[in-house]
């Protein structure tokens, strides 16, 4: 293997993968290297452009803490998260679409029982009354399904973002078991539209793209029951001006509900509110496990 050129370089390193054992990862190599050199080829990528590509990747390593990935967050910008997602969990028009997980859930989050909780605990927003109906694509009732609920505050931040945050004083997250019927119910906040973190490379490179960094407003579900496809999914609201330019892709029609604005007086729960207050009712439908 000795005076390679542009013509015949690709194939060279194919070769070199001769006493690979076939299988999934030499599949995924194999094409790695040929998109790869097709990318080069085909932009005519220069030395101080390929340069520059590696700047970038080290940079978005170093932004990366235990908090924080970067890699994700350029994957999910780039669209790649959400395509991911969707071949990997084809479902029924019938069922919830899977949409990306995002950086901000917390295991081990409080359970709470299935109704009357209020996960507030203290983060700004106007209150909201959030009813979810778990079911089968045939619309049966999913009782004791497992639901991680969390989400922004109305200025757009978790509460994992705020400094010496713990598990302990935990808001606008919660685990909750479904009842007999299927649903739950729980007291929170209105979500409002938010930008992702821009202080990192996935800025800069929105920035280069003439992009918004917002996501619009929404409350994220994971939905967890033995014998279905854990539904990992997020409830958009109908009206938010970004559901056509969600910066990372995760916008689905069967994942957009309505948030009814009410004037102060008695909640749903009983409880006097005095400012107005939102409801919300969403229906969370699972599928089956694939079997493949
Ligand atoms: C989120 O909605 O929490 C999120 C998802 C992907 C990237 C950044 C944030
Ligand atoms: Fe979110």
């Amino acid at each position: 293997m000795r005076d390679l050129n542009e013509g015949n370089i690709t194939q060279a390193v194919l070769s070199s993968l001769a006493n690979m054992p076939e299988g999934r990862l030499r599949t995924i190599i194999v094409k790695l290297i040929q998109h790869l050199h097709a990318f080069a080829q085909e932009t005519g990528l220069t030395e101080e452009e390929w340069k520059y590509g590696i700047d970038f990747l080290t940079e978005t390593g170093h932004k990366c803490t235990e908090t924080r990935q970067e890699f994700i967050l350029l994957s999910d910008t780039l669209g790649l998260s959400q395509l991911v997602v969707a071949q990997s969990h084809r479902r029924p028009d019938s069922a919830t679409e899977q949409t990306v997980f995002g950086p901000f859930h917390v295991p081990g989050a409080p359970e709470v029982p299935p109704h009357g909780a209020d996960i507030t605990n203290g983060a700004a927003g106007e209150p909201c009354f959030v009813f979810a109906r778990v079911s089968t694509t045939g619309g049966e009732p999913i009782a004791d399904a497992l639901v991680d609920v969390w989400q922004a505050d109305s200025d757009g931040y978790y509460d994992v973002q705020f400094a010496g945050w713990d598990l302990e004083n935990a808001s606008l997250r919660a685990r909750l078991r479904t009842d007999d019927k299927g649903t739950l119910s729980v007291r929170t906040v209105y979500p409002r539209s938010y930008p992702i973190p821009t202080d990192g490379t996935v800025g800069l490179m929105l920035e280069a793209m003439h992009r918004h960094p917002m996501r619009p407003a929404h409350i994220h579900f994971m939905v967890q029951k033995p014998g279905f496809d854990t539904l990992v999914t997020h409830v958009f609201s109908d009206t938010d001006e970004y559901l056509d330019s969600d910066v990372v892709f995760g916008v689905r029609s069967s994942c957009i509900a309505q948030f009814l604005r009410h004037k102060a007086g008695i909640a749903p729960d009983g409880t006097t509110v005095n400012t107005a207050f939102y409801t919300m009712h969403c229906n969370l439908v699972l599928d089956t496990t694939p079997t493949a």
